[in-house]
């Protein structure tokens, strides 16, 4: 159990650590490319290391070299059968992202396994279209959890419409059509985020996006490249918020990806009084990038409907933790998906800010927080790190004590918060 420290005023600038999205799939287009790839400033939490670890035991060769990852890739055709289960730890991205990949490498078997919070999260989301593709998955109770057994086929493309909107279902399928005989149509409901279709892209792929239609297809071949990763979004959240809720205060934060589908939380803070601007924008690799300059704000009642909330779906943990903070508290619906990310993130949520003396109620598919003092205790984060991140947002700004359970929890996404978090507090 770790106490979190109070934090006066943050000041100066921070580089955020490489995004997460980003580099589990920079790891697995340049394992499957032909050629060299360098990835510079990738995410160097537990996930990614899953996925980087996987791709080495099907085949890529990986070196780290002055802090970036070279990649000698397998290519797509020739992607090796691995000797042992392959286990994908807390990483959903991991795990959907391959199981597509893997279903289309033709006569080859994979098996697939995560820690307890995975191995209860669904799997048959991803099953369902690639067993349409004509693929072979099977899981525990009736395909519905891990472990998954994957045997590869000669796969063909499908029409999907996506009826849960999911960047790493869209991902298994685009993946699973590369080394399919025929292209892949989907549709989405929900624009969920676009980092795959960015990325193969770079690769050589061919992928063509119309509003919510997008067309994959199959290809012979991909080329290694370089890969700048940019900094995370949803880990600069954790600084935004921190720098709005202290007086005094003003940051910036460097080189930090801005695609539009994940930064929709610049807009509900924005609208609730969050004092942020974007400078230094400019494109890399396809995806946009620039600095972002935050300064101390009053927030007031922020509301999240239906349609916003599949746009903030990994925030929403922190607009809940720092709703008692928040002027006329915090409300969240439509967002039923959270009870299925590394934890039950409404219950955690709402469980953990009762603990520590907040107002807090639990919907079906959301919560509602009250504005109010923290009197403080502890907090359990069921090995979910996002909500340790948030939980230690609250503890370092609020007044009363948090004690977190389990802080470790944080290093599979954003091991560095704390380092950075010490390096811009003053007073
Ligand atoms: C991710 C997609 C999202 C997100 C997760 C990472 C990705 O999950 O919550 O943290 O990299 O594709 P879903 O697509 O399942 O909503």
């Amino acid at each position: 159990m770790v106490k979190v420290e109070k934090i006066k005023r943050v000041k100066g600038s921070a580089k955020i650590p490489g995004d997460k999205s980003i580099t589990h799939r920079a790891f697995i287009f340049s394992s499957i490319s032909h050629g060299e790839s360098y990835i510079k400033n990738p995410n160097m939490g537990l996930d990614t290391e899953r996925t980087l670890k996987i791709m080495s035991k099907v085949g890529a060769r990986i070196s780290i070299e002055n802090g970036e990852i070279k990649v000698s890739g397998v290519g797509l055709k020739d992607i090796k059968e691995p000797d042992n289960v392959l286990d994908t730890g807390n990483s959903g991205t991991t795990t959907r992202l391959l199981s597509g990949l893997f279903s289309s490498v033709n006569n080859k078997t994979f098996f697939l396994t995560g820690d307890d919070s995975l191995r209860r999260r669904p799997m048959k989301r991803v099953i369902d279209p690639i067993t349409l593709m004509g693929g072979f998955i099977i899981g525990r109770d009736n395909g519905k959890y891990l472990p998954l057994a994957i045997v590869g086929k000669e796969l063909h493309g499908i029409t999907y419409n996506m009826e849960i909107p999911s960047a790493q279902v869209k991902s298994a399928i685009i993946l699973a059509t590369l080394n399919a005989n025929s292209q892949s149509t989907i549709y989405e409901k929900l624009k969920t985020r676009d980092h795959t279709e960015i990325m193969l892209k770079e690769f050589g792929g061919k992928i063509e996006v119309y509003g919510n239609k997008i067309t994959v297809y199959p290809v012979e071949k991909l080329y290694g490249r370089e890969i700048f990763v940019p900094g995370d979004f949803s880990s600069a959240a954790y600084l935004i918020a921190i720098a709005m809720l202290l007086e005094d205060s003003e940051l910036i934060l460097k080189d930090v990806g801005l695609n539009p589908t994940r930064t929709y939380l610049i807009d509900v803070f924005r609208r609730s009084g969050g004092n942020i601007e974007i400078i230094n924008k400019r494109k890399v690799n396809g995806e946009d990038v620039g600095d972002i300059l935050v300064k101390s704000s009053v927030l007031s009642k922020i509301d999240i409907t239906k349609d916003e909330a599949p746009l903030l779906i990994d925030e929403l943990p922190l607009i809940g933790a720092i709703g008692p903070l928040v002027k006329g508290g915090v409300r969240v619906v439509g967002a039923t998906e959270l009870r299925v990310k590394e934890s039950d993130r409404i219950k955690l949520i709402v469980d953990n800010l009762k603990n520590i003396g907040v107002e807090a109620y639990e919907y079906k598919d959301g919560f509602i927080v009250k504005e109010g003092a923290v009197k403080g205790g502890i907090i359990k984060t069921a090995f979910d790190h996002r909500i340790g991140l948030s939980f230690a947002v609250l503890g370092s700004v609020c007044k009363g004590d948090l004690y977190i359970e389990e802080i470790d929890s944080i290093k599979v996404s954003f091991p560095e918060f704390f380092e950075i978090l010490r390096s811009i507090s003053y007073g």
